[in-house]
């Protein structure tokens, strides 16, 4: 089936973004989480540095990219929600599955995100209180394993993990039931710049540390013989969580997008912002680890140990603690709207849920299972399927397959089931833009190197093709 043209919707007024710039704000708010400097260095260091670096990158320019325009195109063009956006395309019902596995991959992400937000919050309290003012006045080992001792005392209590995910789904809901579109704006427009400046304060403490080359060599030296299949299937699933893709996040926002939005260019402009804040966190992360002689693949804690010693051993060391985790909590919290907005969208839009009740059942949802099941003091905490924890299988499910999978499904319907004018007259802005040997490439990529990289890295990690 192709799609005809002149299907724009006409519906009730629906709430734009008021200018181009708080689209890309507010699309960037969604992108730039603890996916940036949570994830992105602890994923780096387990899987060998600059390698896995350099395969990230590829991953953001040929499947990343692609699948954000797509996204964009399919809720602009239809101004709806993940689901309905395939109803207003005329697509065959199966396409709604993009809608619904989105909804479920939003909950199997919130489940751990928002413990590890919760760890977020935590440390801006512990900042607050002065926790961290001894580690400054310790040796160097001792101070290591004290920054150790608190990380593990921070995600191992049997009541203050679960607390402080309960706080931060309720500070998630809170905002989400006051209506998102202004309160989005305003944060993002003003608080991305501010933690912009923050990291850039931690890398300059940090590459002035004496092993400080040691770690950006780390970062930055490709070893391709480090690139294997896992190491290409972690960086894919990074590059849609990072960019916030595959589950209909970028639909949802793109339906709040103005008509004058290029959508090219701001799929562009967010990608390469984003992979600077995450740069700029390995910049800020890999050289204290070297300086203080701890391991890269120190898994999900990484962030926490580190920031705190490279900070409380510098001039105003407690208050640019606390901005960080107050900042690095922001963009977290921005990040789980996003998130949330999926489903929401969807319960109040096709199942005409209030939109109170669609939140509260959904935060509800989030904070029963997700606190029961992800902290290793809670009930099922102990309990390992397939090999992996919860918080794990949570997390691998989410961005291995369910992320992917969506990914190449909208990758699929945005190469071949959209004809390609109709392609070119929203890319264009109905002729507006004049971007037409652009758009040309853009629609080779999505149509054969996304899908066919895509399914590639799938058969390789099931096993029926072998990478090497
Ligand atoms: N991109 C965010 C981060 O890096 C997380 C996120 C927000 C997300 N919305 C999403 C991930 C939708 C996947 C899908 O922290």
């Amino acid at each position: 089936m192709t799609l005809n043209s002149n299907q724009k919707t006409e519906k009730k007024k629906r709430e734009t973004f008021s200018t181009g710039l708080a689209v890309f704000f507010a699309t960037l708010g969604s992108a730039v989480g603890l996916g940036n400097i949570w994830k992105f260095p602890y994923l780096t260091g387990n899987s060998g540095g600059g390698a896995f670096v350099f395969t990230y990158l590829i991953c953001i320019l040929l499947v990343g990219i692609p699948v954000m325009v797509a996204e964009f195109y399919i809720g602009r063009k239809t101004r709806k929600n993940a689901v309905g956006a395939f109803t207003a395309l005329k697509a065959s019902p199966f396409w709604k599955i993009i809608g619904y596995m989105g909804a479920a991959a939003s909950l199997f992400i919130m489940f751990f995100y928002s413990s590890v937000a919760g760890w977020v919050y935590s440390y801006v309290f512990k900042a607050l209180t002065g926790k961290f003012g001894a580690l400054a006045k310790k040796p160097v080992e001792e101070a290591v394993k004290t920054a150790g001792e608190e990380f593990s005392l921070t995600v191992g209590g049997t009541y203050s993990p679960v607390l402080w995910q309960f706080i931060v789904i309720a500070v998630v809901s809170a905002i989400l039931i006051a209506g998102v579109q202004k309160g989005i704006e305003r944060v993002t427009k003003t608080l991305m710049p501010l933690l912009f400046l923050l990291i850039i304060i931690c890398d300059i403490r940090a590459i002035t540390l004496p092993k400080a080359s040691q770690g950006l060599q780390f970062l930055f030296n490709v070893d391709f013989s480090k690139i294997n299949a896992p190491v290409i299937l972690t960086a894919l699933g990074l590059a849609f969580f990072k960019l916030s893709l595959g589950m209909g996040t970028m639909i949802t926002y793109g339906s709040y997008f103005t008509e004058e939005s290029n959508l090219m260019t701001t799929s562009a402009r967010v990608a390469v912002s984003d992979t600077i804040v995450s740069l700029l966190s390995g910049i800020a992360i890999f050289p204290v680890v070297f300086e203080f002689g701890m391991k890269p693949g120190g898994g999900p804690g990484l962030l926490f140990q580190t920031i705190p010693l490279a900070f409380s051993r510098m001039p105003l060391g407690n208050l640019l603690l606390i901005a960080f985790f107050l900042l690095a909590a922001i963009a977290a919290t921005t990040a789980m709207i996003s998130m949330l907005e999926v489903p929401i969208a969807i319960l109040t839009e096709e199942k005409g849920m209030g939109r109170t009740n669609a939140v509260l059942l959904i935060s509800s949802v989030v904070f029963i299972i997700g606190a029961v099941t992800v902290h290793p003091e809670s009930i099922f905490g102990g309990v390992t399927l397939l090999g992996k924890g919860f918080f794990d299988l949570f997390d691998y499910i989410s961005s291995n397959i369910l992320l992917p999978v969506g990914g190449l499904l909208i990758s699929v319907f945005a190469g071949y089931f959209v004809s390609k004018s109709e392609l070119c007259k929203e890319l264009s802005n109905n002729g507006i833009i004049k971007n037409k040997s652009l758009i040309n490439i853009y629609h080779f990529v999505v149509k054969f190197v996304t899908p066919i990289l895509l399914i590639i890295v799938f058969l390789s990690s099931i096993g029926i093709i072998k990478l090497k």
